[in-house]
Formats: C-alpha cells, sequence, structure tokens
C-alpha cells in the first residue's frame, strides 16, 4: 500500500472543513469582476477593496494600460524563455535602463517576482562560509531565500537594533573574516512599521557587513521621489543592495534588485531563480516601465499617506485594538482569536468591504490581523463607508473596546 503523502496535511485540512461555508469562507473568495483599483464585484455584489497593496492605484492607469496593450499587440502574449536564452528583449533591458535612472544606480536585474528576487538574491550572494542575518518578522521570501542558499541564517529581534549588534558581534568574534548579508525591510507587510534603518545600518556597517533592503511595501510610498525607506531615511549610500517588486504600487507583477556593486551582473551568471524561469511578458515589462516613470509624482504618495491616516484614526478612535499608527499604507485590527477573526472577516464582505485576513504563521506574535492597504485611488467617501461598515461589525462582535468619553 502507498504511504499516503498527504497524511500530514489532515490537521490543517480539518480546521479548513470546519471554515464557514459560501461567501463568509474567507479562502475561496474570488473577484468576480473587477471595476476599478478599489472596487470589485465579489458575491454578486459592489464591493470595496481595501486590501489590494495596489498602493498608488497603478492597475488601471491609462499611460500604463496603454503601454501593456501596444506590447501585447507588437510582441505577444509571453516571451516563452529564459533571460539569458530567448527571453531578452529590448524592452526587458528598456525596463532595467529605467531602474537605474530611478534609483540612480550603475546595475539592475528584473526577475520574474519579487518572490524569485529575495530567493535568488539572498541564496545565491552568500555562500557555504558565509552568514545572512535577517529580521525575526522578515517575508516568505527572505526566509525561504536563506533556506535555499547554504549560508548559516541567524534571526534578530524585530526592529531591534542592540539585538542586531549583539548576533553581529557574536558572529565576528567567532569568524572575523566571515561574509555577512544583514536583510531588512523598509516597511514590514502585516503591521506596516519602518526598519529604523539608520541605527541598523550603522550597526551593520560597524561589524563589515553588507545590507540589502526589501522595498516591496515602501517603492512608490515613501521617499521623495519614490525610492522607498532608504531615501526618506537617508540611507541609500549605506545599503548594497535594494530588492523590491511590481506587484504592488507598480501595479503588475514582477521583481528586481538594484545596486552598485562593481561585480553585480555576475548574478545574471549563477543565480538559478533568475536563469531557471521564463521572462516577464512584453506587456508586463510596458506597464511596468511606465509606472515606474510615474510614480515620482508625490502628490499620490500625499494622498495615500492622508487615506491611511485617516482610516488608521478613525478605527483607533472607534475602539479597535490597532497593530499599526498610520505611518504607512496599512492599517490592520488586532482581534483575540482566529474563529474571532474569521467572524469578523465574514461580516465585512456581507456588508461589502474586502480587507485580507492575517492568520499566523504569516503573522508577526501569532497575532490574527484584519489587514487594510490603503491605496491613493480611495476616495474619503470609501474610507468613510468602510469605517462605518467595521464599526458596525465590530460592535455585533463586541470587540471594540470602551472608550472613556471625555466631556
Ligand atoms: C516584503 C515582501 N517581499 C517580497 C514580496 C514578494 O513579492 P512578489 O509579489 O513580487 O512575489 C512580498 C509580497 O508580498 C513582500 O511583502
Amino acid at each position: 500500500m502507498t504511504i499516503d503523502l498527504f497524511k500530514k496535511f489532515d490537521p490543517i485540512l480539518r480546521d479548513y472543513n470546519n471554515l464557514p461555508a459560501g461567501e463568509a469562507n474567507p479562502f475561496t473568495v474570488s473577484m468576480e469582476k473587477i471595476l476599478s483599483p478599489t472596487t470589485a464585484i465579489i458575491n454578486g455584489r459592489e464591493t470595496i477593496l481595501a486590501g489590494t497593496n495596489n498602493y498608488l492605484g497603478m492597475t488601471f492607469n491609462p499611460e500604463c494600460l496603454a503601454a501593456a496593450q501596444e506590447a501585447l499587440n507588437h510582441e505577444g502574449t509571453g516571451t516563452t524563455g529564459s533571460r539569458v536564452l530567448n527571453g531578452t528583449y529590448n524592452s526587458h533591458k528598456q525596463l532595467e535602463e529605467t531602474l537605474k535612472k530611478f534609483y540612480d544606480v550603475r546595475h539592475a536585474i528584473v526577475f520574474s517576482t519579487g518572490y524569485q528576487a529575495n530567493l535568488g538574491v539572498i541564496s545565491t550572494l552568500v555562500g557555504s562560509r558565509d552568514y545572512v542575518v535577517i529580521d525575526a518578522d522578515s517575508h516568505a521570501s527572505i526566509y525561504d531565500g536563506c533556506a535555499m542558499g547554504n549560508a548559516t541564517t541567524v534571526r534578530f529581534k524585530h526592529n531591534d537594533p542592540e539585538n542586531l549588534d549583539r548576533r553581529l558581534t557574536r558572529i565576528r568574534k567567532s569568524d572575523p573574516e566571515a561574509g555577512i548579508l544583514v536583510v531588512l525591510e523598509g516597511v514590514y507587510s502585516m503591521l506596516g512599521d519602518q526598519a529604523p534603518l539608520k541605527e541598523l545600518t550603522r550597526i551593520s556597517r560597524g561589524h563589515n557587513a553588507c545590507i540589502l533592503v526589501d522595498e516591496a511595501h515602501s517603492v512608490g510610498v515613501f521617499g521623495e521621489s519614490g525610492r522607498g525607506a532608504t531615501q526618506a531615511q537617508g540611507v541609500e549610500d549605506q545599503v548594497d543592495f535594494i530588492v523590491g517588486t511590481f506587484s504592488k504600487s507598480i501595479g503588475t507583477i514582477g521583481g528586481y534588485c538594484v545596486s552598485n556593486h562593481p561585480k553585480f551582473e555576475a548574478l545574471r551568471l549563477v543565480c538559478r531563480p533568475y536563469i531557471f524561469t521564463a521572462s516577464l511578458p512584453p506587456s508586463v515589462v510596458a506597464s511596468a516601465t511606465k509606472a515606474l516613470e510615474l510614480i515620482s509624482n508625490s502628490n499620490l504618495r500625499r494622498k495615500l499617506l492622508n487615506n491611511s491616516l485617516k482610516l488608521n484614526t478613525g478605527l483607533d478612535h472607534a475602539g479597535f485594538n490597532m497593530g499599526t499608527t498610520g505611518e504607512s499604507p496599512i492599517a490592520a485590527i488586532i482581534v483575540d482569536d482566529q474563529d474571532m477573526a474569521i467572524a469578523f472577516w465574514g461580516g465585512m464582505i456581507r456588508e461589502g468591504v474586502y480587507v485580507n485576513l492575517a492568520l499566523p504563521p504569516a503573522t508577526p506574535n501569532r497575532l490574527n490581523l484584519m489587514r487594510c492597504s490603503l491605496s491613493a485611488a480611495h476616495s474619503f467617501e470609501q474610507i468613510d463607508f468602510m469605517l462605518e461598515k467595521f464599526i458596525a461589525v465590530g460592535n455585533q462582535l463586541g470587540i471594540l473596546r470602551k472608550i472613556a468619553k471625555l466631556a
């Protein structure tokens, strides 16, 4: 008799099968019709999308759409090949030139997703005699990049410079010559908090470590020209590698890494997640290139952060237990237990608001989160609607903390 390879998933399947059926099941939701960057038909009803990571609303930008359509018509639906074989078109090179200009750096490499960018860059840069030092709350793609490589992985406490210093001191004591790569994120995706990059980069440099910052949730969102948290915090000259994605503020799909390292182009010869996969389709390349040209516009960023502040402040004043402060476009309500979080999610979808249900192990400290990611394309009216529905469902579930009424 063959051994059932799926047996190990029985406990997960049991939990999954206990979820509410029909429209209240967060894992079976589908967008029946997309109406705009902020609205869709879900369960037959017009719904406000409050959890898309579409920070600048670029998915329907007319210039991006036109560029994508033109490329689709002239270059076809896909490249059917790797970047190192038939999959490098002039447009891929132009996208890399646009990234270089955007970041004002010498080198840029485009990957097929941000996940693959982290997987590839981290697993390739650090070898068996090296160390990769990561924040405990790092994204799965960073953990997987470490798992795929041969270096020793060391974690430090989330956003804790003193703990990073201790970890690096210990590594240096045992191996003064070791190569070390410290991996940070500009903004952490679940709770939207920024890394204290000034302190973390100063400490890393003090131990002669290289630094990579993943700006997935901060490119287009922070910095004078939208280059992210490294630009906003004035540490671009301290950082060796920036990884980013086109799947959030850029409004399409794809990933990249930029750097001034003189040997950076070697990655094209040795980085397996770059080599052994097909390159991005021309339409995606064209819309990403156009979006990168547009996102320096600071009005979008101002609107986005105003929207975020309005939602975060409104939820906090209503008495929700907030995990976020409004400093980034992410607003997350902490809910005590998983069943309550699932019920909350179901209540919101029935009221016409889609948010992300974020559960352990994807969350820091095993938190159950109702996570919103705002867009510059949300109107204040839509945010008022979200607030009204959050308060109505929160009241039904009895999870609003009592607010002392000031006279
Ligand atoms: C911090 C971080 N890095 C990388 C990624 C991967 O991005 P992509 O969607 O392009 O694979 C994500 C996506 O959620 C992310 O949040």
